[in-house]
């Protein structure tokens, strides 16, 4: 049994608005063609001065006073995210330069695309129950329109800017997760990736002028396996908690695609009204919508204590993940 409980979250999202109607002015494309095929209706987008680390300290700032403790008090920060602010040092050890952090204590990244927060979640977990860590934050933070080709229509009107932080603490009540499992199949990763700026494609002027830099994804080939896999994680992670479809309270699945989102919750049987969904209002924030959906799930009176939630999420690797979450 893993088990903490959480203490606060928080979320920072960029003011800037970017609505499909924005967008039918950058690229071929229509309001009603993002709505039918996606569920997006509008998205925020950061500065240019906002880097993914400055979204996650304010989320985690937002958190700590929710939670009523000092960033001081943390143990450890995890971070989710695939746009990192640097190559290195992670975008944790920025998250503590942002607070002015020079405790000593642990900060690393989990690079898992938009499943990040999942397996940062996990390792989280781990941490708070086999380890000697008692307080630890996780961050999800992207700034991911820093790395879609705005002129490309099939990426650009999918994601958006944010970051989400919850405040964990073990306790030894039966809370926290009850069950998680995470995967992972290398062999489909250029379906979804950047392909230059790190050591396998270096920055250079032919990656710049090819647009090597952006998001590149087969759409179709992401979504079919996204189906499936998120649906057999959150299968299997209720089937190791000894529940079933009927215990789910609330699913706050990952937020790629609202088709995506509904296939997977008529095949766990959980009924419409149990899946939280804020994909309408900020489009895919990768690892960024599983705390950022929390956060406002918790706010709207949806995570009352003793909650079963149940998660799942899909993303660049390919990699995948699902657990149960007992508030
Ligand atoms: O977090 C994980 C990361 N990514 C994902 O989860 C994405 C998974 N995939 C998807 O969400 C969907 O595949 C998309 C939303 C990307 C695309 O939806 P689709 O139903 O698979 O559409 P499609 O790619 O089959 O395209 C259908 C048509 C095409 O035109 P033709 O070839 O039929 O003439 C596209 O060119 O729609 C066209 N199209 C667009 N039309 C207007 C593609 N993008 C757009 C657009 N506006 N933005």
């Amino acid at each position: 049994m893993k088990r903490f409980k959480i203490l606060g979250t928080g979320t920072a999202l960029p003011e800037r608005v970017l609505t499909n109607h924005d967008l039918e002015a950058m690229v071929e494309t229509s309001d009603q063609w993002i709505r039918e095929r996606t569920g997006i209706e509008r998205r925020r987008i950061a500065g240019p001065d906002v880097s993914s680390a400055q979204l996650g300290a304010r989320a985690l700032a937002a958190a700590c006073a929710d939670a009523n403790l000092e960033p001081t008090s943390l143990d450890a920060i995890i971070v989710a995210t695939s746009t990192a602010d640097t190559p290195f040092p992670s975008t944790g050890c920025w998250i503590q330069y942002e607070l002015g952090l020079d405790n000593g204590r642990p900060a690393f990244d989990v690079a898992a695309g938009c499943s990040g927060y999942i397996y940062a979640l996990e390792v989280a977990s781990s941490m708070l129950t086999a380890r000697d860590y008692r307080r630890v934050a996780v961050v999800g933070c992207e700034v991911m329109s820093k790395v879609v080709d705005w002129t490309d229509r099939t990426t650009c009107v999918l994601f958006g800017d944010g970051a989400g932080c919850l405040i964990l603490e073990s306790c030894e009540e039966e809370r926290g997760l009850l069950s998680s499992n995470l995967g992972a199949n290398g062999k489909l990763a250029p379906i979804l990736y950047q392909p230059a700026g790190g050591t396998r494609t270096p920055a250079s002027e032919e990656t710049l002028a090819k647009g090597l830099h952006y998001v590149q994804m087969q759409g179709g080939a992401v979504f079919r396996h996204a189906v499936r896999a998120m649906t057999a994680a959150a299968e299997q992670a209720l089937a190791d908690a000894g529940l079933g479809s009927d215990d789910i309270d609330l699913m706050v699945p990952h937020q790629a695609n609202m088709r995506i989102m509904e296939a997977c919750r008529e095949r766990l049987r959980v009924p419409r009204d149990k899946m939280y969904s804020i994909i309408h209002n900020y489009g895919n924030m990768s690892a960024a919508t599983i705390p950022v959906a929390l956060h406002e799930a918790r706010g709207a009176g949806r995570m009352p204590e003793g909650s079963i939630i149940a998660l799942a999420a899909f993303g660049t690797g390919l990699t995948w993940g699902g657990g149960v979450l007992r508030v």
